[in-house]
């Protein structure tokens, strides 16, 4: 019986527990030492940012004593052209560049074995070599880092070969394309794994600056009496990108920006800026206030969703010359509850826009007399009482508000005050979003993960969308997306990200 064998009944015993109590999330401190097996090793996301993230986990001492790292694909490669993949991944998008014994000592621990269903033995082989090289029972992770349409063959293939016992699985985004695909995924996982073992992976809840919403909020006295409908008029999740689909034609026409970017990651973030207080920060409680968030959010309705299009897209390779995907989309959601009721949340992101920004605003009501004149030729309009974060790495938070200016008349102009990460902390050992997640999985914590159920809430809100609609709108490449209807959406309110948006507000966040 081979090691691997032993272990096939799901769950099985060397599966520690889910979130270790007596364990800090986030502490810097090395996982059990681990296989990684790295599903989809010569796609995008490995080469630009697995493979360098792991790297980078490796050059900071965060990875554990003894690991090997399996890469695994359809296509065949060897040992060496896998080395060579990863040295070229990691010079293209890592921080830290492949040379010296750090490189070389990473670059023995990759192999590479082709899988796909029906024919695992040579991965099963792999992972039995690379167990035995570390000794002892090591934990095993496997990722899956590969199109959607991939996920529900490759994890029957994982339980077929007898790899799920003893594993804990990162699943990649989106999880499903709507409630229904989202459900059979999940039936497909469940049949599987325990919930235990599962990590659905959304990058940005590893990203310091969205973590710190909850420091921001819960940890001081200022801000969380604040944070609720009586004060707050309206709050943004901007994360325009001026990247465009960069080759991945074939998995983004078949998504769109919604599903890459909106029902994930930007979905995600509102999470964490409108829970109620959790009881604690562990994993359970965590997870609960969020689903409740979702819980509570409103049927997204097609008339308050923009759907973009920039031009030169259909000419993209892999990309349908007829497409209605979307490359771009702006959302009005609304959240039913006591805390937010009647408090639009606008949600865009797209493609070739304007600027590459992560950017949450929360804008105040103005107060009820308006006694001072203003400024306007400083101030522009909407812009005086923000709360600004930033939370592209490294982050910052900027405070905007009204001030007299200097002199003899009473006249405000806009001020801002900014915290900055990059300016106040010692950043040597800040990790990208992906690089604390992986981190976390490999230390057993599914905090920062999504779970099924709330995946599920956000596909049943979407389905008005999905099911009906708008028609996508061309834009320029390099604009904020189709006008009018991107200002119309937010009315009366304005992007605080606008060709209008020019100094004096907020500069871009060093770094
Ligand atoms: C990914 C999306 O999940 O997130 C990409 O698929 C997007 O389309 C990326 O560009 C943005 O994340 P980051 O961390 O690179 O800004």
């Amino acid at each position: 019986m081979s090691s691997l064998s032993r272990q096939t009944k799901k769950g099985g015993s060397v599966m520690p527990e889910a979130s270790r109590p007596d364990r800090v999330r986030g502490s810097m401190t090395r996982p059990d030492n681990h296989v990684i097996v790295m599903f989809g090793a010569t796609g995008d996301l490995a080469r630009r940012k697995l493979l360098p993230g792991l790297f980078h986990l490796a050059a900071a001492g965060l990875m554990p004593d003894r690991y090997q790292i399996v890469g695994s694909a359809r296509r065949g490669l060897t040992d060496d052209q896998f080395r060579e993949l990863a040295r070229q991944a990691v010079a293209d998008f890592g921080d830290v560049k492949p040379a010296g014994e750090g490189w070389e000592a990473f670059a023995r621990r990759l192999s590479f074995a082709s899988a796909a269903p029906g024919t695992t033995d040579a991965l099963t082989a792999a992972i039995e070599r690379a167990e035995r090289q570390i000794g002892g029972s090591p934990g095993r992770l496997c990722h899956l880092a590969i199109p959607p349409a991939a996920f529900e063959p490759t994890v029957t293939m994982i339980g077929a070969a007898g790899l799920a016992g003893g594993s804990r699985v990162i699943i990649e985004k989106p999880f499903g394309t709507d409630l229904a695909s989202a459900r059979a995924l999940s039936q497909t996982v469940d049949a599987v794994f325990n919930e235990s073992q599962v990590f659905r992976i959304d990058h940005f809840l590893g990203k310091e600056s969205v973590d710190n919403i909850l420091a921001f909020r819960f940890a001081n006295g200022m801000f969380e009496p604040i944070w609720n409908r009586r004060h707050i008029a309206y709050v943004q999740i901007d994360v325009p990108e001026t990247l465009s689909i960069e080759g991945r034609g074939d998995f983004y026409d078949q998504n769109g920006a919604y599903r890459d970017m909106i029902v994930t990651h930007l979905f995600q973030v509102l999470g964490f800026l409108a829970m109620e207080p959790p009881t604690s920060l562990d994993d359970r409680h965590l997870r609960e206030e969020k689903f409740k968030v979702f819980d509570a959010l409103k049927p997204i309705d097609p008339a308050h969703v923009v759907r973009g299009q920039y031009a030169g897209y259909r000419d993209e390779p892999g990309v349908a010359p007829d497409s209605q995907t979307e490359t771009m989309a702006a959302v009005r959601a609304e959240i039913d509850n006591w805390r937010w009721a009647g408090v639009p949340f606008f949600l865009r992101s797209g493609k070739r826009l304007a600027a590459s920004r992560q950017l949450i605003t929360l804008g105040f009501h103005q107060p009820p007399l308006r006694m001072f004149p203003i400024d306007r030729d400083r101030t522009l309009p909407g812009r005086r009482s923000e709360i600004v974060i930033d939370f592209a790495d490294p982050g910052s938070i900027t405070i905007c508000f009204l001030a007299k200016e200097p002199g003899v008349t009473m006249k405000l102009g806009a001020a801002e005050m900014t915290f900055r990460y990059a300016d106040s902390f010692n950043a040597a050992y800040d990790l990208e979003g992906y690089e604390r997640l992986l981190l976390e999985a490999m230390h057993g914590d599914q905090t920062l993960f999504t779970q099924a159920d709330a995946i599920e809430r956000l596909w049943e809100i979407s389905a008005p969308l999905l099911d009906n609609p708008p028609p996508v709108q061309s834009y320029d490449p390099g604009s904020w997306g189709p006008q009018p209807a991107v200002d119309h959406l937010a009315a009366p309110y304005l992007w605080q990200l606008a060709e209008t948006s020019s100094p004096p507000v907020l500069a871009e966040s060093p770094g």
